[in-house]
């Protein structure tokens, strides 16, 4: 299974802020936002991993994450010059795709809550055929691409910002697809405004019976982070959640070292490498406790 985090885009919801940096490097309480994505990777074990970056924000995305290495997993990065829609990352990533199957997640979501992992590690253990989206319920269905569900969870209507949704369930932006994705979406045209949809490409799924609609349960928060009022009420809420239980949300080394990829002896190195901050300390606990 090969992971891909789609960190391009042009951010324009969050200008100026956007305007020499790029959208996914913003902090979201005390860390870039791309930390939170990754961590849902991380945690459904997925560890070969592409980014997608624009060309002015690629260096600063490797100076940030490396090779992975120190997270232990492989990142490749992988530029896209125009934000050509959510689909033209199976494009450009075809060669990293291979044969395998692929799990796709936006840079600027950020997941969490019980439950999570186990369910996409669930949605990943078997022989991937088909599409599987995951949904989550809102209060405000139109402003997202909205799924209508049969017994069995295929979906059955797909919309993109329905006037008149016809359920509450919003597509959230993490994505399982079988190989044949990469050849679907060579087959998309752009839409009307230039982009190769996301939508579109799980319509083909559809059509044929086999996009899967996974809900998230309501122990499940999924935030997009794309705006400034979003933006701070994410960071909030990982700033009370981190306060309240003492665990810190996308640490990534912490990941790293209780899935077992990267040794005690990384994770002191870690600690050395982050200073006087509360990252750096809530690591050295776990490392000087070994677990
Ligand atoms: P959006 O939030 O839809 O777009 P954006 O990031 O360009 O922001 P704005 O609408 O404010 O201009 O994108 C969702 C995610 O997908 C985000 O992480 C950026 C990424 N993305 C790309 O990497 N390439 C693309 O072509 C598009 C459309 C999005």
């Amino acid at each position: 299974m090969k992971g891909i985090i789609l960190a391009g885009g042009s951010g324009s919801r969050l200008g100026p802020l956007t305007r020499s940096t790029s959208k996914q490097l913003l902090p979201v309480f005390d860390k870039p936002m791309i930390y939170y994505p990754l961590s849902v990777l991380m945690l459904a074990g997925i560890r070969d991993i592409a980014i997608i970056t624009t060309p002015r924000d690629r260096d600063a995305f490797i100076a940030l994450l490396g090779d992975g290495s120190k997270f232990g997993v492989t990142l490749d990065y992988v530029t896209q010059d125009q934000p050509r829609g959510i689909s033209e990352a199976f494009l450009l990533c075809a060669n990293f795709i291979g044969d395998q199957p692929v799990t796709l997640i936006l840079g600027d979501n950020l997941f969490y809550g019980h439950g999570l992992s186990g369910l996409v590690r669930e949605s990943i253990a078997a022989p991937i055929t088909g599409a599987t989206v995951f949904s989550c319920s809102v209060s405000d269905p139109s402003r997202y691409g909205v799924a209508t569900i049969d017994a069995e969870g295929r979906a059955i209507k797909i919309e993109e910002k329905p006037a008149n949704p016809t359920s509450n369930l919003a597509i959230t932006g993490l994505y399982i697809y079988d190989n044949t994705v990469v050849e679907r979406a060579r087959s998309l045209t752009p839409s009307a405004r230039g982009e190769l949809e996301i939508t579109d490409l799980n319509r083909t799924y559809l059509e044929q019976g086999t996009l899967k609609v996974t809900p998230l349960g309501r122990g499940v928060a999924w935030m997009d982070t794309g705006t400034p009022d979003a933006l701070l009420e994410s960071s909030e809420f990982v700033r009370s959640l981190q306060r309240r239980q003492g665990l810190h949300i996308a640490c990534l080394e912490e990941i790293a070292f209780r899935q077992g990829w990267i040794s005690q002896d990384a994770l002191a190195a870690a600690v050395a490498g982050l200073g006087a901050s509360d990252y750096g300390r809530y690591l050295a606990e776990i490392s000087n406790a070994g677990r």
